[in-house]
């Protein structure tokens, strides 16, 4: 077994998924600033620490997903985030696309960026601790796309990223979000996601990537945002296996983002979706629907710690739960 196959196969362990706390310093800022906190390099730190250093938070989560700055921080006691996220018994990992940016030729469209240089950052992450890296690619549905090109350029990205991490021995998390911004039904998502899988598939293939060393992390198969009826969970698992069905059984795992669902309705889902045998792991890379309860309750005052602490390990104990149905059920 390769050393990403083994990391690969530890991120999507039994009972337990991965936390997505790598919002870029923009993204972070404003939901600081929109919860009452004044974001500075101190308050993104202290918010990251609270995360992380929540109690048993480990029981329900392999990994945590961190940004370039945070990687750079240390905890209050002076270690640095990676040894301080290994110590508490979880992998370190780190963001590293340059987000999504206009992309030339195709207006409305974008591309994630980030490949230039990449090598010789992820030889310097893998050297202060990182075991694992996440690229996301995003695609909109709308009457005209995503295009042919967008669909393709983005998977071809993804695929130099992921060749880049494994020669780096790093476990590439595998991100093509398809938004859920729009009015398309279920069933335009199942379409679109099926098609963006088809081109990752093939374009991982054609750079010698090893399946068995990579998390694909996609979105679920739902309605769009502004669409009339909000689908059940049984309607999204199985129109989300349906498009999943197509990966091959070497793949290590599953794991999905959430994409600005409430946090109850991406936990019934991962929950309907574990009621499927299939042949790798299903479980979560949540970020908003895990932190943004705890971003609530803590509100940037110290005494509010603990309970910024506590409303993140209910929702990550919620989920954890419901990857631990797939045990139960196959043991039964
Ligand atoms: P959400 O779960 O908030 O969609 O975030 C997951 C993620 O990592 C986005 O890149």
């Amino acid at each position: 077994m390769s050393t990403c196959s083994r990391i690969a196969a530890q991120m999507v362990s039994p009972g337990k998924g991965i936390l997505a706390a790598d919002e870029s310093i923009g993204t972070m800022s404003a939901r600081l600033e929109n919860a009452g906190v004044t974001p500075t390099e101190q308050s993104r730190r202290d918010y990251r620490e609270l995360l992380v250093t929540a109690p048993g938070l480990s029981e329900g989560v392999s990994g945590i997903i961190f940004c370039d700055e945070t990687l750079n921080q240390v905890f209050s006691d002076g270690r640095p985030f990676a040894q301080g996220v290994r110590e508490l018994g979880m992998l370190p990992g780190i963001k590293v696309d340059a987000g999504a940016k206009p992309c030339p030729g195709l207006p409305g469209e974008t591309i994630t960026e980030g490949l230039d240089g990449l090598a010789e950052r992820l030889t310097r992450y893998a050297k202060i601790g990182a075991a694992f890296a996440k690229w996301r690619a995003v695609y909109t549905i709308t009457d005209a796309g995503p295009s042919w090109g967008a669909i393709t350029s983005n998977a071809n990205t993804l695929a130099r990223y992921a060749a880049a991490c494994q020669e780096a021995g790093l476990v590439p998390i595998v991100e093509p979000e398809v938004l859920t911004a729009g009015t398309h039904s279920i069933e335009q998502c199942a379409d679109v996601t099926a098609s963006v899988h088809a081109a990752v598939r093939q374009q991982l293939s054609l750079l010698n990537v090893d399946l068995s060393g990579i998390v694909l992390k996609p979105n679920m198969v739902t309605e769009g945002a502004g669409h009339r009826e909000q689908a059940t969970p049984q309607q999204v698992a199985g129109a989300t296996l349906g498009v999943l069905r197509a990966w091959p059984n070497e793949l290590a795992g599953v794991a999905f983002l959430s994409g600005g669902q409430s946090p109850e309705r991406a936990t019934a889902n991962l929950e309907a979706l574990q009621q499927y045998p299939t042949p790798w792991p299903l479980t979560f890379s949540f970020g908003r629907a895990l932190v943004s309860p705890a971003l609530a309750a803590w509100r940037g005052e110290e005494h509010l710690v603990a309970q910024g602490q506590a409303a993140l390990t209910k929702h990550v104990a919620a989920n954890a739960a419901a990857v631990r149905l797939r045990t139960e059920l196959q043991s039964a």
